[in-house]
């Protein structure tokens, strides 16, 4: 997700040509002195991770701009919200299902004793098969190909040797960059299943999925982008949780962080609304108890302050004439998880609210 951006960026194109072509992407990672007496909110600790996956750039369709050197070169303008083609939004649904086939061949993974690089590797290698560039790799150095976020890690946990231990909760944050185009998604899994968790947690990630669909369930042109916000947080509130204000949802397209911010607590002042064409992502982070972040020495791993679990769920989701669809959203062999089942706000699989996605939801569930 976005970092919040207070003072809006300098809006510019900037050709993002590929820098070079056909050298093999080689990735600097930065190794600063960490401080040994440094302290950690809860429980978990950073492990050693493993030398980084590398890319061979005609294995893949395309790379992004910052996949040599790490910097982000195109960056869309900071306020004006683009609107796709039909030919941008024919290659979002591609990025996009591919991006949840990734997720869920991740997802399969999670298990008691599996570490989280093991799951990065086969993601790596489900992108590239796919012909798609895993777009966390080198976005702004950081080193592996998805995010893996454990228990009080809020967001951007960096794959390592730490094995999965049941009760653990873990999401896994999948973005691929599928022929100039990235999709992104991310979703809660639980290690040893549903009866691992105890009843907070089951709580927890009940809250964080309803406040998202019940979110997304708004989407549709005319509507001001601050009700996604309210309806989340107002949501949450009300179970005892709070809800993460240093990240951001974000438009999403040939840019992989792009505008709109999108703010998942309450703004008090009117933003854009949503038009046709719009593709962006719905993404809240929900903690058990303070929501601010505190940074690991990795500049990555964000976890909460006070040791408490956080949970959270991404789509990448397209605004139609009639309502939303997930691009992202599951596909014929996806699994169906407990807060899908047994949620307050709509149960099975939410494609979205769209005639389409409403006939597509059908049809899955009666597979
Ligand atoms: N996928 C994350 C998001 O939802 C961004 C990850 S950037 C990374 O926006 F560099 F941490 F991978
Ligand atoms: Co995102
Ligand atoms: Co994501």
């Amino acid at each position: 997700m976005n970092k919040k951006k207070t003072k809006p960026r300098k809006s510019g194109g900037g050709g993002g040509g590929f820098a070079k072509k056909a050298t093999a992407i080689n990735i600097k990672t930065k190794k600063k002195a960490a401080n040994p007496d440094f302290t950690y909110a809860g429980s978990i600790r950073p492990f050693p991770q493993s030398p980084t996956r590398i890319v061979d750039p005609a294995a893949v369709l395309s790379i992004p701009d910052y996949a040599i050197d790490g910097v982000p070169k195109k960056r869309g303008s900071a306020y004006e919200i683009e609107i796709k083609t039909p030919e941008e939004i024919e290659k979002m649904r591609k990025s996009g299902r591919c991006a949840r086939e990734v997720l869920d061949i991740a997802g399969r993974l999670v298990k008691a004793g599996v570490t989280t690089d093991e799951i990065d590797a086969a993601v790596h290698a489900a992108c590239v098969e796919r012909g798609a560039y895993p777009s966390p790799l080198n976005y702004r150095n950081f080193p592996k190909s998805c995010c893996t976020s454990v228990n009080e890690v809020i967001c951007h946990g960096i794959p390592d040797e730490r094995p999965l231990e049941d009760g653990d909760i873990v999401n896994i944050d999948i973005t691929v960059y599928l022929d100039g185009y990235h999709g992104d998604c991310s979703e809660m899994f639980c290690v040893g299943g549903k009866d691992a968790i105890d009843e907070k947690g089951i709580k927890l990630l009940q809250t964080t999925y309803d406040c998202w669909v019940k979110s997304m369930e708004l989407v549709k042109p005319g509507v001001n982008y601050n009700v996604i916000g309210k309806t989340i947080e107002d949501y949450i509130k009300a179970e005892g949780f709070s809800t993460v204000r240093s990240f951001c949802g974000h438009g999403i397209g040939s840019v992989f962080h792009t505008a709109p911010n999108i703010f998942h607590y309450t703004v008090n002042q009117d933003l854009q609304e949503m038009q046709v064409g719009h593709v962006y992502t719905i993404e809240p982070m929900i903690c058990e108890g303070f929501a601010d972040p505190y940074m690991w020495q990795d500049d990555w791993t964000a976890t909460t302050a006070d040791g408490g679990r956080s949970a959270q769920f991404e789509h990448t989701l397209l605004v139609t004439e009639d309502g939303v669809e997930a691009l992202t959203g599951k596909i014929e062999t996806s699994p169906l998880q407990f807060w899908e089942e047994e949620s307050a706000i709509r149960k099975g699989i939410w494609l979205g609210t769209s005639e389409n996605a409403r006939a597509r939801a059908e049809e899955l569930s009666n597979r």
